[in-house]
């Protein structure tokens, strides 16, 4: 989702929507507005593009007020419509909220309030939250007090621009978990979820830190704690990036923004998906629907890669037999040996890929219950499947996937931890000890970024001239192993192929010399000494080997590079971006076009 907030000299409401239009690379499902005009709050909202929005606000008078406040929605739950589109607003009609992310305990706070004779027209977090705010103006000094107080009891990751109908020049904002920052302009100031949002205007601006609350007019603003309102100072920057950069937040392309978003990506995705103490997965989507007696998991690319590796976790931990198969054979394969008990689960980043849909069609025809895993909400899959989960990685714009498989790999897991629990195999202490080093891992994943980074420059450059590539893994790191070598050809266009460690001996390593490197997924996990001897073996034709590795772990390699340990399987979220991070320089040092690597499309939507 994408919020902006205006307050200036300007009329508001074309600066509002201009702003959101430049955060359409967020993408969205429908759009509002709210503006303060003769004592009342208007709102204006559009299912749909922008272009929907613009045509109702054609009909109004929108030229005087100057302050504004709009929004663009990405569903992340549930299927878009008006009255879940933001800007909501209070009983009394006296406030107006945009609202990006989730309050976990919304139900609780909608039970008291409904309790207190509050309504509610939409399903939403946001419209209980706003009437939280109202509820608690009653016995607050003033909005600011009641802002605060109803924040701190809403728990969860939220960015929030709020309006006073009171107050026609003033908006208030504040941020825990979910981006906002601050545009200081001359006579005029912002809040938007990115910089793109008022870049024409201000290249001052101030990036709030979780708990951060501010109020601004045009002439002033101020910025708060939450916890006591006493105020904070934080340094204005000045942005040098033109609006394309912008767009990137910095980064020289969308793929490696993304690359960088992952560790954001596992802690949205986690956002509301454990129980009170943390001991169990929480997947209402699945409630309904039994344990699979075996599943089918079915996908194109890189969500097959995604599917092979969860298949390992959904064995271990649920004992739920999976096979994982290519969406173009699958559907062309003799589909009458599924069973009614079984499930396909499809995969798919867009929800469109043609094969992908075909499967899913034939799997429904058959009567199986069909589960989706889709990034793109209303997208065809998501439409079509008989349950879907949204794995809420936010928009991917660089045609080679990156985050969306990093989500898929979670939701994978918390599946995997979800039907284990459930059918009583997986110990609730085990459970909760993998969702503990999940819920660490966003910042041990941010924190080790950087580092992963340099060293990917360093060795990318050492092999960038070679034409052909190995990358050896076993176990969970196979399909990781698939993943690098995908990676490595779509992006730098150096052939490069995945390897099962042990298969090499079958054939593959009548190739090497010393010309044609092997990239060894070596963690440190039970099958490391396997993949040690296979090493050895490619060594022994005089193969390079660069090993992606662990600390501690006694290795021979030309070039060794150690990640943080995580254990067992989990330890791919930190190999993943490392896989990436090496395609990824080894294609820009190339000067290959990175986001739109030729021959390439996004979404395959033809069979
Ligand atoms: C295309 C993209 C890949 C993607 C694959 C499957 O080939 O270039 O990055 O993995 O489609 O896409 P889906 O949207 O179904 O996950």
């Amino acid at each position: 989702c994408g919020i902006i907030g205006y307050a200036g000299h300007r009329p508001a409401v074309p600066v509002v929507v201009e702003g959101l239009r430049r955060l359409e690379y967020r993408g969205y499902d429908s759009a509002g507005v709210a503006f303060v005009r003769q004592d009342d709050i208007h709102v204006v909202r559009a299912m749909g593009k922008l272009a929907a929005l613009e045509e109702k606000l054609a009909h109004e008078s929108v030229t005087t007020p100057t302050c504004a406040m709009g929004h663009t929605r990405w569903a992340t739950h549930g299927v878009p419509a008006e009255r879940n589109a933001h800007p909501h607003c209070s009983n009394d009609g006296s406030l107006a909220i945009v609202h990006n992310g989730i309050i976990e305990n919304y139900q609780t706070i909608k039970a008291e309030l409904t309790g207190k004779g509050y309504t509610f027209t939409s399903e939403t977090d946001t419209e209980v939250l706003v009437n939280l705010i109202a509820e608690r103006r009653k016995t607050s000094p003033d909005l600011l007090h009641a802002f605060a107080t109803a924040l701190r009891e809403a728990h969860g990751a939220y960015a929030v621009c709020l309006m006073d109908k009171n107050e026609p020049g003033v908006i208030y904002a504040a941020r825990m978990s979910a981006p906002l920052i601050f545009g200081q302009g001359t006579g005029e100031n912002f809040v938007a979820s990115d910089i793109p949002a008022f870049l024409p205007y201000t290249r001052k601006v101030v990036f709030l830190q979780d708990g951060d609350l501010v109020r601004a007019t045009a002439s002033s603003y101020e910025i708060l704690r939450l916890e006591d309102l006493s105020p904070v100072s934080h340094e204005t920057q000045t942005i040098q990036w033109d609006m394309q950069a912008a767009q990137k937040g910095g980064y020289r392309h969308f793929m490696l923004k993304e690359i960088f978003e992952q560790p954001r990506v596992i802690s949205d995705g986690l956002t509301g998906r454990m129980n009170d103490d943390k001991s169990m997965v929480r997947l209402a989507e699945l409630d309904d629907l039994p344990v699979p007696k075996r599943l089918h998991i079915v996908a194109c690319g890189t969500s097959y890669h995604s599917g092979l590796w969860g298949r390992l976790l959904l064995e271990h931990w649920a004992r739920v037999p999976v096979q994982v198969e290519i969406a173009s054979e699958f559907r062309y394969r003799d589909t009458l040996l599924l069973d009614k008990d079984d499930m396909v689960l499809v995969i798919s980043q867009s929800g469109e890929t043609a094969d992908t849909l075909a499967a899913l069609r034939i799997a429904k025809q058959n009567g199986v219950t069909v589960l989706g895993l889709c990034n793109v909400v209303g997208s065809s899959i998501a439409r079509e499947a008989s349950a879907v989960l949204y794995t809420q990685a936010g928009p991917e714009i660089s045609v080679a996937s990156t985050k969306a498989m990093c989500s898929q790999m979670l939701m994978l897991t918390l599946m995997a931890l979800y039907w284990g629990t459930r059918k009583g195999c997986l110990s609730v202490e085990e459970s909760r000890n993998n969702l503990q080093i999940l819920e660490n891992l966003p910042a041990l994943l941010d924190g080790s970024l950087p580092a992963m980074h340099e060293r990917a420059k360093e060795i990318s450059r050492k092999y960038a001239q070679v034409n052909n590539f190995f990358y050896l893994g076993r176990g969970h790191c196979y399909p990781l192993a698939l993943e690098g070598a995908l990676k490595l050809k779509e992006l730098s266009y150096i052939h490069a192929e995945g390897y099962a460690a042990g298969e090499m001996k079958h054939g593959p390593i009548a190739l090497i010399d010393p010309s044609f490197p092997t990239f060894a997924l070596a963690l440190d996990d039970a099958l490391l000494p396997k993949v040690k001897s296979n090493m050895v073996e490619v060594q022994a034709r005089q193969g390079q080997v660069i090993a992606l590795t662990n600390k501690g772990v006694e290795l021979d390699a030309e070039d060794r590079w150690d990640i943080p340990a995580l254990p067992g399987p989990l330890s791919a979220f930190l190999a993943l971006p490392a896989l990436q991070l090496f395609s990824y320089e080894t294609a820009d040092y190339l000067g290959k076009d990175v986001d739109q690597p030729r021959n390439l499309a996004k979404s395959v939507t033809v069979e």
